[in-house]
């Protein structure tokens, strides 16, 4: 089972990566870490398809477990939703060494890692994510939040977990769609860090997908892969993280291909684009731009394009004017004293962040991606 180290000084604390491991969860239980008092938040379909068996093995290794269920979906990730589930801890006599395990995808970790930040300002936290995307990167680095009216994740802080625990065969119940979508954001890791992870699911991409869980040997092999990718991508994260914990700097890389992508979220209101998907896009943007100003090949634009495609992930922008997105860029929040700062490919395997691109330049990369 890998096991990565995120070394944070007196934050640190270990991701576990293993294959149908939730079932042995209990062993994780240390009493010189949590008290037997947990609470597993979670949302109904996740609770339906994997909360029993977290709950028998937590009570086998003699917690006192408790389910606290939050609707599906980004609109609960909410302070009305957070003060919620505050009621039910202070009902439940949670104290400071209790725990929060969340056991779901991203909102569910968000919202849960951020009750448990500031529940009697912070107790124990274990996550356990169960979506791609939550696997190899919202569960690791200790971003939490919850959203607001005026926009996602302006409520937040960096709270670290006491660990991440991850069973890669939870991705098996994943829906199509979801599981594309968190490749997005592995392949994105392969561009900014690692050249020979990004071959590494080029080599494999025919185990990414759903149809590789339908027969027993098919999927046998696909979670070897998966794990590998999840692994590295957590190493990579980590790596990122633990130079820059608080994001004052480095972290900036991992926004790579997010500016697009971002505006392009925003501009059709949540509503037309998964965020992998836009991200997707959104590389590719930042590829061309990079291609425009010349300091990056425009063969390896081709090459990330088949990815994508290859993938199941769009590579097209369709009826937005390119006028319209790259004013949006200025909405996001990587605008730094009224420049537009991007992080652009060197090559595969390392980005830079640059600052001062010109409009025309964003603009023409755009239209290049199928922008009006
Ligand atoms: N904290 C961070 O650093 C960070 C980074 C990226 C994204 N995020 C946040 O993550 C959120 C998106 O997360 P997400 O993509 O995981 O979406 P999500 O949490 O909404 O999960 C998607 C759906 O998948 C279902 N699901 C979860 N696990 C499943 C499984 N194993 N099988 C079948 N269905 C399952 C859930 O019921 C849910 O409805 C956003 O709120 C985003 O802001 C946070």
């Amino acid at each position: 089972m890998p096991k990565i180290k995120v070394d944070l000084g007196k934050n640190s604390y270990d991701i576990n990566i293993g294959v149908d491991t939730l079932r042995n969860i209990g062993e994780v239980y240390d009493p010189k870490v949590f008290t037997e008092q947990v609470a597993i938040v979670t949302d109904p379909l996740v609770e339906e398809l994997y909360g029993s068996r977290v709950r028998a093995s937590l009570r086998e290794a003699g917690c006192q477990v408790h389910t606290i269920e939050v609707p599906r979906g980004e609109k609960y990730k909410s302070l009305k939703m957070a003060a919620a589930i505050y009621d039910q801890l202070v009902a439940l006599g949670f104290h400071r060494d209790s725990t929060i395990i969340t056991l779901g995808g991203g909102v569910i970790g968000d919202l849960a890692g951020f009750v448990a930040a500031t529940y009697m300002r912070g107790i124990n936290l274990i996550q356990v994510p169960t979506t791609l995307l939550a696997q190899v990167d919202s569960s690791v680095g200790g971003k939490t939040a919850v959203n607001h009216p005026r926009g996602k994740n302006l409520i937040g802080v960096f709270y670290q977990p006491d660990l991440v625990y991850i069973d890669v065969k939870t991705l098996t119940t994943l829906p199509a769609r979801e599981l594309c979508t968190g490749l997005s954001e592995v392949i994105k890791y392969g561009m900014i860090k690692d050249k020979t992870f990004f071959e590494f699911i080029e080599n494999n991409a025919h185990h990414l997908n759903t149809k590789a869980f339908e027969e027993e040997d098919l999927m046998r092999a696909a979670l070897k892969v998966w794990t590998t990718i999840v692994a590295e991508s957590c190493k990579i994260k980590t790596a990122v993280v633990e130079k820059d914990e608080t994001e004052q700097g480095l972290r900036a890389i991992l926004n790579f291909g997010h500016t697009a992508g971002h505006a392009l979220e925003v501009l059709s209101k949540y509503q037309k684009y998964e965020h992998g998907e836009a991200i997707a896009i959104g590389m590719l943007v930042a590829c061309r731009i990079a291609n425009r100003l010349k300091t990056f090949d425009e063969g390896k634009t081709a090459r990330l394009e088949k990815l994508l495609t290859k993938l199941k992930l769009p590579t097209r922008i369709d009826n937005l004017s390119a006028e319209r997105i790259s004013k949006a860029f200025w909405v996001d929040k990587k605008v730094k004293g009224g420049k537009i700062r991007l992080v652009l490919p060197k090559r595969i395997g390392e980005v830079e962040v640059v600052d001062d691109v010109p409009f025309a330049v964003i603009k023409k990369a755009l239209k290049d991606t199928g922008a009006r």
